[in-house]
Parts: C-alpha cells; structure tokens; sequence
C-alpha cells in the first residue's frame, strides 16, 4: 500500500515494480504453464491465466501553478512481464505519460517536444480549443522540434485525454505507449462531496489491451479487421494490477486507451456501483448499475464501495461485437481492514442535461463504409468535407454499414437523440465526444459546436479504432464565421497532402 508512488519520478516506480516482479516469477513459473479458460487469447499469443503481479501504477500528476506543461515523447523499455524487457514510447516517461491536471476557465501553454525519430503529433481528445491547437494531422511536429500549443480550458470538470493524430500512423504511436489523462477541475464538480484524492480514492485508468510474448515481444496490428485485439488487460501500463483501497468508497476514472477493444464493465461479483460522468463530464443524475460498455476513446467515472478486507476483481465480459471477444479481469481491487468509511454515493451531480436541436437545425449524414470510407471517400487532408457555423447545434446522424465502429468529433459535445430510433442506455446520457456504433446500426446526435473559427485549419471526425482511422475513416470541418459559409475554400492549398 504504497499511494505516495505518484509522487515518484516513473522511472523509480518502474524500478520498484521490477523488485516485486522478481519475487513473483519463480513462484509463478508453474501457473503459466496452464491452459487459460478466461484469456480468449489468439493462437499466436501465449495463453496466460490472470493473476495480481504489480501494485497498480499511478501515474504521476502535472499541476503546474503557472499553466506551463512540458511534454516530451519518447522511446524506453519497461518491463511489463516480469523477467522481459518491451520497447514502449511514453510521455515523460518509457510508457505513457503523466496526468494533466487542468482547471476550467484558466489558461494553459503547453511544450510538446518530440524526442522519437518519427513526426508525430499530441492531440488533446475532447478538448474545446481552437483547431490550430487541437494536435491532430495538421499540426506535425518534426523530430527534434518543440510545438507550443495554448488555450483557455473550457470544459468543464471531466477526465479527457492526449494521444499522437499523425496522419496514417495514430494506431501505432498510440499503440507503443503515447497516451495520458487529462482531468479537468472545476467549482462545481469540487462542491460535490465526491472521492477526490488523486491516488488514493480518485483511481486514473486507462485500459489498454496487449499482447506480450514470453520474450517481452509486443506484437503491433495482428487482427485483421480491427488490428490489434490483445490477450493482456494493462491498467496504467501495468500487467496484473492490484490495488489496495484505503477508503471504502473509491472512483475510477476510466480510460478506454485501447486501440480497438470495447469494454463491457463491472465486477466478478457483480456488484452495483454508480456511474457518475461520461466522455464530457458529469451525467445529469446518478446511474445505478451493475455493468456498462466502454467503446474505444471513451471515459466513465464510477464510485464503487467496498467492505473493508474483501477483494474484488474488476473485470470485462464479452460480446459479440468482435472487439469485446473474450473474458478477461482488468485489476484486482483489495481493501484494507482498515480501510476508512468513504462519503456514500452522491444522489444529484448536476451534470449538463441533452441537448436539443430545433426542428431546424442543419442535418449532417455520414455513413461508414467497410473499415476505411465515410459517405464514399477516404480521409483527405487536402479536402474540407463539412464547414459548420460557430456555436451552432446540429443534427449528425451515422449510420454503420458494417461491422463495428465508433465515432469521434473534435472541438464539440455532443448527447445522444437516439439509437436507431431507440433511446439509448442510461450510462450515456452525459454530453459526450465519442460514440460506439454496433454493427448495421445508426445514431443521432445533437452536437454542440464551438465558437472558435478558422477557415483553414480543420477539425477532425473519425472512426476510433485506430486501424480503421489510418485507413482513411476520417473526414475534417473547418468552423467559420456564420454567414461565410458559402466562401470558404473546400481544398486546403499546400496545406498538407492526401
Ligand atoms: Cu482521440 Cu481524433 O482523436
Ligand atoms: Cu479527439
Ligand atoms: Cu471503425
């Protein structure tokens, strides 16, 4: 039970977990001989049985008083079965990066240097900034150089996201470790008597899926529909997370960093808990359940009370959506006898309600063809598919002519109208950026647009699994003055190339 661990520089923490790798790997030597019944693992990757191995990582907090982040990406190795090395990139770091911690309305000036020998970029997900700033496959940054972004946070209290958007190569940057949480503060959200101690009560995890060989080899895009489909459930970069809970009321921030896989979360006992934000923040009321899906991209917060010296395993269930094949136990949950009496769940959050366009709100199709075409075209960085008036509230509706996808809109919120005609869950009610589309299905949503405008500089939508993304399920829109609409340029003129 060690929370003062995110107060240590990753390297250290990496250090520590080898020492407690050591220890667990002759006494499980003999446990990974056997056959799994839960991995649903894939013949070319080592069938594994779950087992607690390393005490969760946290990763370590950027709060900086003044607004000023320095990032830098680069290339390591951590060892994420015990006794192997894997080449990861990370943030700061050799795997992933640090949490950013940011509060609405004050400004925030970041310094993103790229330290691997590729172009990359960092793209701060459901962010509202202006597109310039918005990292995606416009705004490169050649290795060696320093990109300097900066905003005033808009959003409200919400866990967000950082990962690379270079243009063809998102799913392999993401998938060697580039990605981060951003948790958004706000006076609001710190009225609520919600579990708030970073670490200790307020649990950051991003779930990742891998697969690592015996040899620490982890293989990149084996799946051939959705390219990376792993046998392993990392938390935080770790394998086999267990994690001592010192208070009986804790929340997760959950993160679905993985490429392709969608999540369906709880626990093995199947206990209630409540859901009390989704992609943008908090829901309008608390939600009461016992199991909830998490698409690619996508953020929940849950609190979750547990008896004190009891263990629980929280874990996902699978579907029949292809990517959710498989049983699988995220982390091990262990509180302590002595664990301290948290706040119980809260009953009102006061989170944005739907949003509502009027009956003449603008339109928008997009259907989503094969794994790599939105209404007929791939992604073209020279071509402006949609111009949108700023602040304005639309009508987008997808429509998924094939097996599963998922759909992201940068620089907006949006709320779901319906599925298919059909209301949709009670755990997506919260204004969201990301959504899941299961096969041969449509959905509305009311999107809510921002108000920074830029003719020349697009924001993104696409598909979220990041194969399919690379491949060229991606269209861009510029937001432009009202009333221009009609003038804007549809090409981008030596602005990038297709
Ligand atoms: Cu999470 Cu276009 O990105
Ligand atoms: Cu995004
Ligand atoms: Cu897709």
């Amino acid at each position: 039970m060690n929370m003062s661990s995110s107060a240590r520089p990753p390297s250290e923490l990496w250090t520590l977990n080898r020492r407690s790798f050591l220890g667990l790997v002759a006494a499980g030597s003999a446990v990974l001989l056997l056959p799994s019944c839960t991995s649903g693992g894939t013949a070319s990757s080592p069938d594994r049985p779950w087992k607690p191995r390393n005490p969760l990582r946290i990763p370590d907090e950027l709060h900086p008083e003044d607004g000023a982040f320095g990032l830098t990406v680069q290339k390591g190795t951590t060892e994420i079965l015990p006794g192997t090395t894997t080449p990861t990139w990370g943030v700061n770091g050799p795997f992933l990066g640090p949490t950013l911690r940011m509060r609405s309305n004050e400004p925030v000036r970041m310094s993103v240097t790229n330290g691997v020998d590729e172009t990359t970029t960092m793209h701060w997900h459901g962010m509202h900034l202006p597109a310039m700033m918005d990292g995606g496959p416009h705004q490169p940054i050649e290795p060696g150089k320093t990109w300097t972004p900066s905003w005033t946070v808009k959003n409200t209290a919400s866990t967000l996201w950082y990962h690379p958007h270079p243009h063809g190569d998102t799913a392999q940057h993401v998938f060697n470790g580039v990605a981060g949480m951003i948790i958004v503060d706000d006076d609001h959200a710190d009225s609520l008597e919600l579990p708030h101690e970073y670490g200790v009560d307020d649990i950051p995890c991003i779930l990742m899926d891998r697969t690592i060989t015996d040899d620490g080899q982890m293989p990149f895009d084996t799946e051939p529909n959705f390219g990376q489909m792993g046998t392993e459930m990392l938390v935080n970069g770790t394998m086999g997370s267990y994690f001592d809970a010192t208070r009986t009321t804790v929340r997760f921030r959950l993160l679905n960093g993985s490429n392709a896989r969608l999540y369906h979360l709880g626990f093995a006992d199947d206990r209630e808990f409540t859901l009390i934000a989704g992609d943008q923040g908090l829901v309008p009321e608390p939600v009461r359940l016992s199991r909830f899906a998490l698409g690619p991209a996508e953020r929940a917060e849950i609190i979750v009370q547990f008896q004190p010296g009891e263990t629980v395993r929280m874990n996902t269930t699978a579907g029949s959506a292809r990517i959710d094949q498989g049983d699988f136990t995220i982390m091990e949950i262990r509180a302590q006898g002595d664990a301290v009496p948290g706040v119980a769940p809260p009953t009102s959050l006061g989170g944005a309600g739907p949003l509502a366009a009027s009956a003449d709100a603008t339109i928008r199709h997009f259907k989503l063809q094969g794994h790599d075409a939105i209404n007929g075209q791939e992604m073209d960085m020279s071509r402006i598919d949609e111009v949108v008036p700023a602040g304005a509230l639309e009508v987008w509706e997808v429509e998924n002519t094939v097996y599963a996808h998922n759909f992201h809109i940068h620089g907006c919120e949006f709320t779901i109208l319906d599925r298919s005609g059909k209301p949709c869950e009670k755990w997506e009610t919260a204004r969201k950026d990301t959504v899941h589309l299961p096969e041969k299905t449509a959905v509305r949503l009311a999107v809510q647009f921002g108000t920074d405008t830029d003719p020349m500089s697009p924001y993104m939508y696409h598909c979220h699994i990041l194969r399919h993304e690379d491949a060229g399920m991606m269209g861009q829109f510029v937001v432009v003055t009202p009333g221009t609409e009609d003038s804007i340029s549809r090409t981008l003129d030596g602005h990038g190339h297709g």
